[in-house]
């Protein structure tokens, strides 16, 4: 057995922590990290050794129904969380701050920090943005509370951006973006989700700092990758963006055991005798 195998199964025995996803990142073993809203999926993903689970502001999305990110509000992530991290017992939860919660003023981003820490046992609090968002990260990560950072495509801001095509692609823009990965690692960030940027801009920005990356349509640079789960599994057949693959067609499993069910209870085949009181 090699040294990685073995430092990796003494891993996975143990709850993951900002330190092992740090140690993963030295040791060159890539970070797996998943969205999660609810206590049943989350606990299938934690039991199925998934290192990261994020509940992110896509619940707005998947879960809700909105188009964007932007309406989901605290309770309802503080809710999402509670769930999650009740069917957990291995993978270090984050949870996003929603949009407007933090925006306002350093202050602000403290007590709503504190707020899903103390109301849902989260492990740690994600929060999109650069330059904009240091005064807060600092400010909560010296309060002791681990943040992970999000740089690339920020759909909080999306309204601001006008459309979710790969950002960085210009230089500008790609300087913007080197810059602010440093200064989250200054400011004391654990780890940083690089969203839609070129691969190459990626692998650069990782290998600038010492903490890890998590590429979601990032490319191989990366020191993880993570997925919308509802995308992973087929959930979301409308969203087909180049970065998805999908391990399950869900939706259609889904259908088919539905409609399954529905001829049983119209042919009376449902409940059986065995079934019944
Ligand atoms: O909210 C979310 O699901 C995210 C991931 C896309 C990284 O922020």
């Amino acid at each position: 057995m090699s040294t990685q195998t073995v430092s990796v199964a003494a891993a996975a025995a143990k709850r993951v922590t900002t330190q092992t996803l740090q140690e993963m990142r030295a040791e060159g073993v890539p970070i797996a990290m998943l969205t999660a809203y609810d206590y049943t999926s989350a606990r299938i993903l934690d039991e199925a050794g998934v290192d990261v689970l994020l509940v992110g502001d896509s619940a707005s999305n998947v879960m809700a129904g909105h188009e964007t990110t932007l309406p989901i509000t605290l309770d309802q992530m503080v809710y999402h969380a509670q769930c999650v991290v009740r069917g957990v017992g291995r993978a270090l939860v984050v949870v996003d701050l929603p949009f407007g919660t933090y925006q306002g003023s350093s202050r602000e981003a403290l007590r709503s920090a504190i707020r899903v820490m103390k109301e849902t046992g989260a492990h740690a609090i994600k929060i999109e943005g650069g330059q904009a968002s240091i005064e807060s990260i600092r400010r909560i990560t010296e309060a002791g509370i681990p943040v992970m950072g999000h740089l690339g495509l920020t759909p909080q801001s999306i309204y601001k951006f006008g459309t979710y095509k790969v950002r960085a692609r210009e230089e500008e823009e790609a300087d913007e973006l080197r810059q602010d990965i440093v200064l989250l690692e200054q400011a004391g960030c654990f780890g940083v989700v690089l969203e839609k940027i070129p691969a190459s801009l990626a692998r650069e920005a990782t290998d600038s700092v010492s903490i890890p990356t998590i590429g979601i349509g990032a490319g191989q640079g990366c020191s993880g990758q993570v997925l919308v789960t509802h995308d992973l599994l087929g959930l979301t057949k409308d969203f087909n963006p180049r970065f998805v693959r999908r391990y399950a067609d869900l939706a259609e499993t889904i259908t088919t055991a539905v409609q399954g069910y529905i001829a049983d209870v119209r042919e009376r085949d449902f409940p059986s005798e065995g079934e019944s009181y």
